[in-house]
């Protein structure tokens, strides 16, 4: 063989070499994945090797080398969740619902993933406050917290989600009054577009506030 041949069919095993080994998922989400693998006692099947994406973890939809469908549900995943969920930056959908050894608080972190459109955490057994941070979710249009162990109140803050149109916190243990808007406070009156409004099995007090069916929003369902 002559050295230029020789030379060729080296750089060709490389190339073949490393389009072998190079992963389809960016380290940092895969390191993500990692982190909320490490909280769980009980994980998902198949979640081994660093390339999600590139080998088929269960429950996980990827484009571009991100990850944006996290849908692990009745899974019987046991653990809390890591506040490494932020490293997900393109994160469309997050279910882990009907997983109830699931628990521990829901990391204020979650209110980074500008682009969620789907939050369903029902019939875990999350605890602790539902963090003010969710309010920054400006594309989320399902919020599904029913089912769970949360106390504390609805935080007004809530009222920023713009494109809500799901909105249930059934059968938790959350307290006071339905937050409304006032000049200086956001409340759930200014969820113009939510169409379901679900707040039964809880200790909330007061009345419904009026301010939620107004001629400008979209109410259709109202359980309490
Ligand atoms: C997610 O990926 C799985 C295969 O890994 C596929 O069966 C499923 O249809 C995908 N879901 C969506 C919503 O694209
Ligand atoms: C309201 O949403 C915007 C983004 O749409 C965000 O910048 C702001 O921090 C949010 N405010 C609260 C109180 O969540
Ligand atoms: C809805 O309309 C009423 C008047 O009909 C107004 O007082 C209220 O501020 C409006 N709410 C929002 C959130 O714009
Ligand atoms: C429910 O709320 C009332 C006050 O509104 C309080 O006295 C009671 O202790 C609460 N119960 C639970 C189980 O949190």
């Amino acid at each position: 063989m002559s050295l230029q041949l020789r030379y060729l069919v080296l750089v060709l095993i490389l190339n073949l070499w490393s389009s072998c080994i190079s992963a389809e998922t960016l380290p940092d989400e895969a390191l993500a994945l990692q982190s909320l693998a490490s909280k769980w006692q009980v994980g998902p099947g198949n979640w081994a090797g660093s390339d999600p994406c590139g080998s088929n973890w269960v429950g996980i939809n990827c484009s571009n080398s991100h990850i944006i469908y996290i849908v692990l549900s009745g899974l019987s995943i046991s653990g809390s969740l890591s506040d490494e969920i932020q490293n997900l930056p393109e994160l469309v959908h997050l279910d882990l619902s009907f997983n109830p050894g699931l628990g521990g608080p829901i990391p204020r972190t979650i209110g980074n993933l500008v682009k969620l459109r789907r939050l369903v955490l029902v019939g875990c057994s999350f605890s602790g406050f539902i963090p003010p941070e969710l309010g920054k979710l400006s594309r989320l249009a399902f919020l599904s917290l029913n089912s769970n162990k949360l106390r504390g109140s609805i935080p007004g803050e809530l009222g920023n989600l713009s494109s809500l149109i799901w909105f249930d916190i059934t059968d938790n243990e959350i307290s006071g009054s339905i937050p409304v808007s006032d000049g200086t406070n956001l409340g759930l009156d200014m969820l113009k577009k939510c169409q379901h409004f679900h707040f039964g099995k809880n200790n909330l007090s007061g009345p419904i506030p009026p301010e939620l069916f107004q001629s400008n929003t979209s109410v259709r369902h109202v359980y309490d």
